[in-house]
């Protein structure tokens, strides 16, 4: 094409140019009018124009220059125009929309409870995983082989490779004692642990029973620990967690690690212990498990019985719960209906 087609041709180009934004005007800009841009080019093609052709192509060119200028010019302005009408479209005084936060679970409140009144007298918080072995679960807190807890009735028990049922020993927790078999194994006395997390039970779900729970145990081993120092210990907890009139009960009991072991109940706290449909007419009502660590337990896990001695407990964080709040279905717990969690706000 000659220069003088060129110029015919870019001068319809840029009377058709269009841009909705001013980025679009600058990339128009940047395509006929930068350096390396289409108008400028032609005036480098122009220097090689005979003479007696300059005259009339470099007015063209002038002409095509300027026309592309003022158009760009023209669509610069309408293009801020229409930014600042969209600003001013905008109220910037508007209040911002309120972010809606959430409410904290009751099980985690309660949690948090518990492990706050226990810190404040020395205990720390121990973890550990959900996907346990046999020893830490069970070998080592003196349960039989033939232990009914072991029965795949009540263990959810892994398989190694998908769909074969071989024999296994991977298993989720049925209790945070695997944590105090971890601690033991781990920590030379003196020890004291608190030990809350999700432990699994292969039961039915019901309101009354779910295949997964919460606990929190507690283990102290020292020199000289006795059942007198869990008594007070337990009573201490009874009475900042249900209220300083709240009496404890404790009911002996068996467990395969604990020995002697018991239950504890504490005064019902609907009746004031005088009786009612809720506490079965009894005045009490059942809070936790406990007892002083079997010296099997201890040796197994490394540490002289001879020296020490210490105690454990064990708690169900939606039985608490359900104390507190009178929760009647376990099920609400983990269905997350927001008109049950909302409840709990200013808790
Ligand atoms: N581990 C017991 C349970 O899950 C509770 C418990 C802990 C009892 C410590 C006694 C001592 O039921």
């Amino acid at each position: 094409m000659i220069l003088k087609d060129k110029i015919a041709d870019l001068h319809r180009q840029v009377e058709e140019m269009k841009a909705a934004n001013a980025e679009e005007v600058e990339a128009l800009r940047i395509k006929f009018l930068s350096k390396k841009g289409a108008i400028t080019e032609l005036f480098n093609e122009f220097r090689e124009v005979p003479k007696e052709e300059k005259k009339e192509l470099g007015q063209a060119l002038n002409q095509l220059r300027q026309a592309a200028e003022v158009r760009i010019n023209e669509m610069r302005e309408k293009a801020s125009a229409a930014g600042m009408e969209l600003a001013d479209k905008q109220d910037l005084t508007r209040t911002p929309d309120t972010i809606e936060l959430g409410t904290r679970h009751p099980l985690s409140l309660v949690r948090e409870e518990i492990v706050d009144i226990f810190s404040r007298i020395g205990f720390t918080v121990a973890e550990g995983p959900e996907v346990e072995d046999d020893k830490h679960v069970y070998g080592l807190l003196n349960f039989p082989p033939e232990h009914p807890a072991r029965d795949m009735q009540d263990t959810f028990f892994i398989e190694k490779e998908v769909g074969v049922q071989k024999p296994t020993d991977v298993l989720l927790r049925s209790h945070t004692s695997s944590v105090q078999t971890r601690v033991m194994t781990s920590q030379k006395p003196p020890i004291r642990v608190l030990c809350p997390g999700r432990v699994y039970r292969n039961e039915a779900i019901s309101a009354r029973a779910h295949c997964f729970f919460h606990q929190v145990e507690g283990l102290y081993v020292d020199k000289n620990v006795s059942f007198a120092d869990l008594r007070e210990v337990l009573l201490y907890f009874a009475k900042e967690m249900f209220g300083q009139d709240t009496k404890i009960r404790l009911r002996p009991s068996y467990f395969p690690f604990t020995e002697p072991s018991a239950e504890m109940d504490i005064s019902c706290g609907l009746c004031g212990g005088k009786g009612c449909s809720f506490c079965k007419g009894t005045g009490w009502v059942e809070i936790l498990g406990c007892g002083m660590v079997d010296p099997n337990v201890l040796e197994a896990c490394g540490i002289d019985s001879k020296v020490y001695s210490g105690y454990a407990f064990g708690m169900g964080v939606e039985r608490i719960t359900n104390l507190k709040y009178r929760v009647k279905d376990l099920r609400l717990f983990s269905e997350n209906d927001v008109r049950f969690l909302r409840q709990f706000e200013s808790c």
